[in-house]
C-alpha cells in the first residue's frame, strides 16, 4: 500500500511586484536580479490576505480536483513559517474552512523543505492506517518577514500556497503512489538562514536574515546529494525520471543541481520566474503547474527536493 496524489491546487495573491517596482525600493536592477536568480516577479498578500486565506484557496482547489470534500479529509497538515497567530495552529483555520469536523489539523514548521516535511508525516498516517486521506499544504505570507530595505533577500521572496490530498492506494492505482521521502536537517546551519527574532527570543516576528553564497553552496550540494539517496533508496535509474520538481529559490541553484544529476532542463520544473522564493509553498506550487499545464502525467515518474533554513533539506519519489 502506498499513498497516492489524487489532486492538486495552488494560489498566488493578486498584486505583482515586479523587479521594476524593486528598482524604486533599493538599490537594485531588474538585470541584477534576473541574471542572478531568475525572478521576474513576485506576488504579495493583500492586507486582509492572511496564510491561512491562501491555504484555504489552495486547498479547496486541490479538493475539487481530488473529487473530494472536507468531510472525506482526516487530517490536514499545513507546513508555514508564517502562521496566522502564534496560535492555534493555521491548519485549524483550513479545517473550519472546508468544512471538516472530524480528525486532526496542525501546523509544521521546517522552512522551504517544511511542504516535504509535512507530506512524509502524512504519508507516516497512511501508511500505518492511522487515516485514510490526509491535505497536505504549503502556505505563506513571506511578504510580512521580509526586510523591505535589505536588498539582499528582499528581492527574493514572495507570497503564495499550494496543496494535495493524498490517500491510501488501491488495486486500481498501479504502480501510482509515493515511493519515498528522505528529510535531513542540521541545527549547525540554522545561523545562515534564519530571522532576526522570534516569538520567545524577542517576542517578535523578526525579519529574514541570509548569507546568501554560503546558502546557495550548501543547497546545491545538499539538493544533489539527497536526490541521490532517493535514488539509491528506491534502485532507481536517475534516467527513468520523468521530471524534476525541485525547490523554487534561485535558477541558478537549479540548474547546477539538474546538471549534476544529468537531468535536462526540459526536463525540470521552474516556476520561480513568476513568483520568486515562497518557502514552503514552493514544491506544491511548482507541483500543481506541472500538472495543470499538462506536463506531469498520470505514471509519471517525479522527483522532488527542497532546501531550506535549519538546514533542512528533503527528496522525494513520487509515480503519478
Ligand atoms: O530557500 C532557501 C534557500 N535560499 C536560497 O537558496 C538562496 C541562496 N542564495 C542565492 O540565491 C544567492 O546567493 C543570492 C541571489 C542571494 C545572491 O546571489 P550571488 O550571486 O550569490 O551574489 P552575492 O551575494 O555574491 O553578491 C554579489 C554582489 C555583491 O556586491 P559586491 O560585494 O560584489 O560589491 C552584493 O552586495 O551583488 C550585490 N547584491 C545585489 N546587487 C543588486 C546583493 N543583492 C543585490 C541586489 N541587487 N538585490
Amino acid at each position: 500500500m502506498k499513498s497516492v496524489i489524487r489532486g492538486t491546487g495552488s494560489y498566488l495573491p493578486e498584486k505583482i511586484l515586479t523587479n521594476f517596482d524593486l528598482e524604486k525600493m533599493v538599490e537594485t536592477s531588474d538585470a541584477w536580479i534576473r541574471e542572478r536568480t531568475g525572478i521576474q516577479c513576485r506576488h504579495i498578500a493583500d492586507k486582509e490576505e492572511y496564510t491561512s486565506t491562501l491555504a484555504i484557496h489552495a486547498a479547496k482547489e486541490a479538493l475539487k480536483n481530488a473529487h473530494l470534500t472536507g468531510e472525506d479529509i482526516d487530517l490536514i497538515i499545513l507546513a508555514t513559517t508564517t502562521p496566522d497567530d502564534t496560535t492555534p495552529a493555521t491548519a485549524v483555520r483550513v479545517q473550519e474552512a472546508i468544512g471538516m469536523t472530524h480528525g486532526f489539523a496542525f501546523d509544521i514548521q521546517a522552512a522551504c523543505s517544511g511542504f516535504m516535511y509535512a507530506l512524509n508525516v502524512a504519508n507516516q498516517f497512511i501508511l500505518n492506517k492511522s487515516i485514510k486521506t490526509a491535505l497536505v499544504i504549503g502556505a505563506e505570507t513571506l511578504s510580512r518577514i521580509v526586510d523591505w530595505k535589505d536588498r539582499n533577500t528582499c528581492v527574493l521572496f514572495g507570497d503564495g500556497a499550494g496543496a494535495a490530498v493524498i490517500s491510501a492506494s488501491t488495486e486500481e492505482d498501479g504502480e501510482a503512489g509515493i515511493l519515498d521521502i528522505v528529510l535531513h536537517s542540521d541545527g549547525r546551519f540554522r545561523n545562515l538562514l534564519t530571522t532576526t527574532g522570534g516569538v520567545s527570543r524577542t517576542q517578535t516576528t523578526g525579519y529574514v536574515l541570509m548569507e546568501g553564497r554560503e546558502v546557495f553552496r550548501h543547497a546545491v550540494m545538499n539538493l544533489t546529494d539527497v536526490a541521490e539517496e532517493v535514488l539509491n533508496r528506491t534502485h532507481t535509474d536517475k534516467n527513468t525520471v520523468d521530471f524534476l520538481v525541485p525547490h523554487q529559490a534561485n535558477v541558478r541553484i537549479i540548474e547546477g543541481t539538474a546538471k549534476k544529476l544529468n537531468i535536462p532542463m526540459e526536463r525540470v520544473i521552474v516556476t520561480l520566474t513568476e513568483h520568486g522564493n515562497t518557502s514552503a509553498a514552493s514544491i506544491p506550487l511548482a507541483l500543481h503547474h506541472g500538472i495543470a499545464s499538462g506536463k506531469l502525467k498520470k505514471g509519471h515518474l517525479i522527483l522532488l527536493d527542497a532546501m531550506g533554513g535549519g538546514f533542512t533539506w528533503a527528496g522525494a519519489l513520487i509515480r503519478l
